[in-house]
């Protein structure tokens, strides 16, 4: 780290109709250090990153990068002044191939032709920094979102940057790729770039800061040297009293005790589709949480659409409530009572364009069907109910939803599911990108329903928080079930063990 930063806000006001996003903040970003930047949902932490991009211009202060003032106007600006930016909204172009995806807008030209050749040795040199090896022609969506997002990582360190800003980067990634990632880097670290890192994971923001910048309410809470800043003071910091922190250190969420031995709710038996994922047998029981751990690519969204009927299965059978049933599309799925929630936000999930109320009655006007409106002053009680229950920031039911900060999108799309009065919710990564706070306040509302009797198939990358919810937890490896244990009785390391393979 060096004496003068290479990147600086001062003074930055950002304002949004009916929201101070960004209120006078300061930041300063060093060569050579790794800088997390902190804070709940809607602080102003992507807006921070926005403004010093040039996606969006600022009302009031100054941007400096390398102690001259600049204004981007655009994000292809900042990029050529030496700012590569991995979005929170991966900004890549599903349809193009992966290789395009990482020379979009500087491919290099032989004789006024597009080098292709070039163009895909470099990206195979690229992706093979970060461990990942592909077959850089394919499309884009060809690969799961995971690799999708090592892609725009490899086409930022493939140009020759001298900042490197990444927004939850990490969010859809497992423990391994996080470790591959972080140790890239810090080998660009070691080289001399600074790096802006976003995450809700105070795991990850330990192992990889120098120092950390909290926000809070659009305001720069404080700068701190991480090592110098135990881990309750940063949570009390983010939400700006002390009991969080208390609350913190005796975890509330834990799983209900298991309420009987009711018939399942969901049996599927060999349910599987050639090419996708071997036959599994799962059953979910009311009132309890089973939790499908594995690493990426295990086959645990592929178990969750099979059984939502996102994708069609080609051997088993699938009973629900005792009777057996065709589960051909969602559809089917939501008029038996299942709802989901889909890993991939922005692909499967929000319409950007609507209102956060329309978003949240979008199921449950599906499943009444689309004859029976409900009005608009129940469905605006129904978003207002939810928009208090989930603390969702937002100045309104009727802003879109587009216009939210990524964690609170997530908490609209629970409140869809949620809103439809499920027998059972399918949580595929619900926590993404949610802030500490809001995380608990999320789980204990699932595991309050659970305990009503709400049958519950959970997926998510944190081994810890999948052993401490589930009452029984299937083992997923290389898309096939390999065991299933009951959850409050393991340990971390047993499924660790298992989702290995060294424990059979
Ligand atoms: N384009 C926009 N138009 C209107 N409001 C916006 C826009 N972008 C952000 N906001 C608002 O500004 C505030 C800060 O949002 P921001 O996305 O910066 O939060 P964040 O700290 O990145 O949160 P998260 O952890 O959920 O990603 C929020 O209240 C958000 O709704
Ligand atoms: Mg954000």
């Amino acid at each position: 780290m060096t004496d003068a930063p290479i990147l600086e806000a001062i003074g930055i006001t950002k304002s949004f109709p009916g929201v101070n996003a960004l209120k006078s903040v300061d930041f300063r970003l060093f060569p050579g250090e790794i800088h997390t930047l902190m804070g709940q949902n809607g602080a102003g932490k992507s807006t921070l990153i926005n403004v010093l991009t040039g996606v969006h211009a600022h009302d009031a202060g100054e941007v400096r990068l390398g102690g001259e003032p600049v204004q981007f106007a655009t994000p292809l600006e900042a990029e050529a002044a030496g700012i590569q930016t991995l979005y929170q909204e991966i900004n890549l172009c599903p349809n193009l191939s992966v290789a395009e995806n990482v020379f979009a807008g500087r491919q290099p030209k032989r004789r006024g032709m597009i080098d292709w050749k070039t163009i895909h040795s470099r990206t195979e040199a690229a992706l093979a920094e970060l461990n990942v090896s592909l077959d850089v022609t394919k499309s884009l969506d060809a690969y799961p979102i995971a690799v999708q997002q090592m892609v725009a990582i490899a086409r930022a360190v493939s140009v020759d940057a001298r900042v490197l800003i990444l927004d939850e980067p990490t969010s859809s990634l497992d423990d391994s790729e996080v470790a591959r990632l972080f140790d890239v880097l810090r080998k660009l670290k070691q080289s001399g770039y600074a790096i802006l890192f976003v995450t809700h994971f105070l795991e990850q923001t330990y192992a990889i800061s120098d120092r950390i910048t909290v926000m809070r309410n659009g305001e720069r809470e404080g700068e701190y040297v991480a090592k110098d800043l135990p881990v309750e003071r940063l949570v009390s910091k983010m939400v700006g009293h002390e009991r969080m922190s208390e609350r913190l250190k005796h975890a509330a969420t834990e799983a209900p005790v298991s309420k009987s031995e009711a018939p399942p709710f969901v049996e599927m038996r060999g349910v599987g589709r050639r090419g996708l994922m071997s036959p599994v047998d799962i059953d979910v029981q009311p009132g309890q949480i089973l939790g499908l751990a594995g690493l990426l690519g295990s086959g645990r969204t592929e178990t969750a659409r099979l059984l939502f009927g996102a994708e069609r299965a080609d051997t088993g059978t699938v009973n629900v409530a005792g009777k057996p049933v065709k589960l051909g599309s969602p559809r089917d799925a939501v008029h038996q009572g299942i709802g989901y929630c889909p890993e991939d936000r922005k692909k499967e999930g929000i319409i950007a364009a609507l209102s956060i109320r329309e978003n949240i009655i979008l199921a449950l006007q599906a499943r009444r069907g689309w004859w029976r409106v409900l009005g608009r002053a129940k469905e605006r009680a129904i978003a207002d109910d939810y928009i208090a229950k989930l603390g969702i920031k937002a100045s309104d039911a009727e802003q879109p939803i587009g216009l939210l900060s990524g964690g609170n999108q997530q908490k609209v799309l629970l409140a869809r599911w949620l809103a439809t009065d499920p027998k059972m919710l399918i949580l595929d990564e619900p926590t993404r990108g949610i802030d500490v706070g809001a995380k608990f306040e999320i789980m204990d509302r699932v595991l309050a329903l659970c305990a009503k009797g709400l049958a519950i198939l959970f997926i998510s990358s944190e081994v810890s928080e999948v052993v401490r919810v589930s009452h029984r937890i299937a083992v997923l490896r290389d898309r096939r079930k390999v065991a299933e244990v009951a959850g409050n009785a393991l340990s971390e390391d047993q499924v660790y063990r298992l989702i290995a393979g060294d424990a059979e």
